[in-house]
């Protein structure tokens, strides 16, 4: 393997090379075989080299790879179809990560206010600890001075309200909001669900003052928290949805679905991109559906979960000095780690003793994303793992 190394150094990537993935597991150079727990940060849904994936991949791959938005193609108009038929929404708009797709809803929902007339509605407001990427509108919408250091000025017209605080969002919402922009489970800031009460709230004052409500089910969609979409779970329908990540099973793809009514806020040459869209993703997008029905994903994350909170809970409380209580829905959780301990210790020791993989997210949380077909022997190495990681920092130095 080469040991020149060009790629800018924007990420603290731990020492090993991935070559290869199977379900479950990865693959370094030197064919070690490492537990995944974190699935490419909730992307492999169906985990790695899925054959059903793969095939659909390389059968596009030999029939058209890109014709530009110049021209329909077949892939895109089926996976559209699909995400409507499963979520009820009208519209969908096809990018390519997650970024892009929140860039989307944020310059609909300007247009939306635009168009209608209301040209001082520009607003967009989202939530502290917040995560909706790094471009310069999904990072202004981002309310986490960890992410936005240093790359001011940022675009105007962003404000913040802390999460899961009623009274806070009901100060907050007023005529001059275009949209209200919220992850029902706050990822990045360490697995953070809403509170229904708070999602409700925040449809019912946007109904009230004309503000677009988006759901931003980056991480927490394409069932991660068990439905398919994190507003089924929550119960409350937004104007517009952003999902990317799983969506395609590792092939980079993001979407916004949208109801007719907003739709006519974007309208030809307001809004594109090039890769958007595209064939191979779209073919990935759609066998990922498809396999999701065959093996009954749904109902398999809702087992998963139960086997993965009970384990979590029970290494919370043997290791109470080390974790608090255990946060998250369905396959994605978050287990905060106490001071002085550190949630990247643990990641390390994890990787390096028991050859899983964990992530550290947000403020000292460990966060757990495992492909969503983990079977429970698979969880059941992932938690001793945990214990050992855990017991390595209550052991006395001397005694290690
Ligand atoms: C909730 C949420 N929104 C947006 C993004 C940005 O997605 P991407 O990295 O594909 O641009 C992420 C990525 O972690 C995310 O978790």
């Amino acid at each position: 393997m080469t040991q020149t190394n060009h790629l800018l150094q924007n990420y603290r990537s731990a020492p090993i090379t991935i070559v290869r993935g199977e379900g479950c597991y990865l693959f370094d150079e030197g064919g070690t075989r490492y537990l995944d727990m974190i699935g490419g940060i909730a992307v492999c849904a169906l985990g790695h080299a899925h054959p059903g994936i793969a095939d659909a991949i390389a059968q596009q791959a030999r029939t058209l790879v890109q014709s530009s938005n110049l021209f329909g193609h077949e892939p895109a108009r089926s996976l559209a179809n699909e995400l409507a038929r499963r979520s009820g929404f009208d519209r969908v708009f096809f990018c390519n990560s997650g970024a892009e797709a929140n860039e989307a809803a944020i310059k609909l929902a300007r247009k939306f206010a635009y168009r209608n007339g209301e040209k001082k509605r520009r607003t967009i407001l989202s939530c502290t600890g917040s995560f909706h990427g790094r471009t310069l509108g999904a990072l202004a919408a981002t309310a986490n001075e960890k992410y936005q250091e240093g790359f001011d000025p940022l675009p105007a017209g962003f404000r913040y309200t802390p999460f899961n605080d009623v009274e806070a969002l009901k100060s907050a919402i007023d005529d001059s909001v275009a949209a209200f922009i919220v992850e029902p489970v706050q990822g990045e800031s360490g697995v953070i669900p809403a509170k229904t009460e708070f999602l409700k709230a925040a449809h019912e004052l946007c109904t009230q003052h004309g503000a677009l409500l988006i759901f931003d089910e980056i991480q927490c969609g394409m069932g991660r928290i068990g439905q398919l979409f994190a507003f089924q779970h929550f119960d409350v329908r937004p104007d517009v949805v952003t999902i990317a990540k799983a969506l395609a099973n590792g092939l980079p793809i993001g979407a916004m679905l949208l109801t007719e009514r907003v739709a006519v806020g974007l309208q030809p040459g307001d809004h594109g991109t090039t890769f958007g869209g595209s064939p191979v993703p779209c073919a990935a997008g759609l066998a990922h559906l498809r396999i999701r029905d065959e093996i009954k994903l749904e109902q398999h994350v809702g087992e998963m979960s139960a086997v993965l909170f009970r384990e979590l809970r029970a290494i919370a409380d043997e290791f109470a000095d080390v974790f608090g209580e255990p946060r998250g829905l369905g396959l994605l959780a978050g287990l905060p780690v106490k001071e002085p301990h550190d949630a990247a210790t643990l990641v390390t020791f994890a990787r390096e003793s028991s050859r899983v993989l964990f992530n550290k997210a947000g403020n000292n949380t460990l966060r757990f994303a495992p492909p969503l077909i983990v079977t429970e022997e698979q969880l059941s190495v992932g938690m001793s793992a945990l214990r050992s990681a855990a017991q390595s920092l209550t052991i006395p130095v001397g005694a290690k």
